[in-house]
């Protein structure tokens, strides 16, 4: 299968300064990207060179298999964008907003428009002038004009920026719509991988240019349950971590009268049952567990050499 974007070993160079370095990675239809990273990881760079806003200065990008270079006008022809504010007037009700736009497209954006318009939840309110729209509206009507071309690839460069968080959900549930039931590959770039852990499928960590981690959804979930721990507070700590060392070979730490131990769920049944066979005595349990913060900061403190990924 081609994939709808594929990106390999873009690199942006402005002066002396590498802001993009050796990004390389694919994405299928339907699946949605989160490209995470903190402010100044060359997110919006990355985006603006897929949708041809900025040269590429080494590597290649292919856009349902064309060249965003060589073929620019067949590769953006895929592409739906909300890169900058939406270019939308005010004074105009959203509908004619977008018959405006559809007009660069022709008689088929024309006729989408309902369809987008129910797509994007705003049955309600196109009718009415931009400038009584909510931010979450605006947000909606750009994602609208984004797709009157039929796009392949939508790109939403921080889309929840300023939302509520009813303004989250809603915006989450939209894009779960298209990729679901469109088929188009999205890609959505936010700072806070928790905002994006009910949306994505694969997550694409960057830092100072460079990816550091590329997973899916799934696979972060579960580095999120390994490093999860259970506390026993019992009348024995020290001799508790003693005994699960010397049975299990579980290295455990003891905070005042409670004792923490990396342990999976299934496995805290045959810890209770030793340690009561042992005569300790269990007081209370409670799981550790990080959060998808705690990780993402994890993850960038310990950032390792970029990893080229496909
Ligand atoms: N036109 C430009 N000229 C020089 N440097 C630039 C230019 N545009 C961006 N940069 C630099 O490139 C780096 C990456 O910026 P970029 O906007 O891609 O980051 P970002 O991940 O989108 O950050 P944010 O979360 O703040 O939007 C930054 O150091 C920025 O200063
Ligand atoms: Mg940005």
């Amino acid at each position: 299968m081609i994939p709808v974007l594929s990106v390999n070993g873009l690199t942006k160079i402005y002066g002396t300064k590498k802001v993009v370095s050796n990004v390389t990675f694919s994405l299928y239809p339907g699946q949605i990207f989160g490209f995470v990273g903190p402010n100044g990881a060359g997110k919006s760079t990355t985006i603006r060179m897929i949708t041809g806003l900025t040269p590429i200065s080494k590597g290649s990008i292919r856009i349902c298999g064309y060249s965003i270079e060589r073929s620019f006008e067949h590769a953006i022809s895929n592409v739906g964008a909300v890169v900058e504010i939406p270019q939308l007037y005010p004074y105009m009700s959203g509908l004619k907003n977008l018959k405006l736009f559809a007009g660069f497209y022709g008689k088929s954006a024309l006729k989408r428009i309902p369809e987008i318009v129910k797509l994007v939840g705003m049955e309600n309110r196109i009718k009415d002038k931009l400038s009584t729209y909510s931010l979450g509206m605006k947000q909606r009507l750009g994602i609208a004009q984004a797709l009157l071309n039929k796009p392949k690839l939508l790109i939403l460069d921080e889309p929840t920026n300023g939302l509520d968080p009813n303004g989250i959900v809603e915006m989450r549930n939209i894009l779960k719509v298209l990729a679901e039931k469109e088929n188009i590959t999205i890609i959505i770039s936010s700072h806070n991988l928790a905002e994006l852990e009910h949306t994505c499928d694969v997550i694409g960590l960057i830092n100072n240019g460079r990816i550091i981690e590329y997973k899916t959804m799934k696979e972060i979930n579960s580095i999120v349950e390994s490093k999860q721990r259970i506390q026993f507070i019992c009348n024995y700590p020290n001799y508790a971590a003693l005994t699960l060392k010397q049975k299990y070979n579980i290295t455990s730490k003891v905070v005042g009268n409670s004792v923490i131990l990396p342990l999976k769920e299934a496995n805290i049944a045959v810890v209770v049952s030793y340690l009561t066979y042992k005569k300790v005595k269990i007081y209370g349990l409670k799981k550790i567990q990080k959060s998808l913060e705690e990780l993402y900061f994890e993850l960038l403190n310990n950032e390792r050499p970029s990893t080229s990924i496909v």
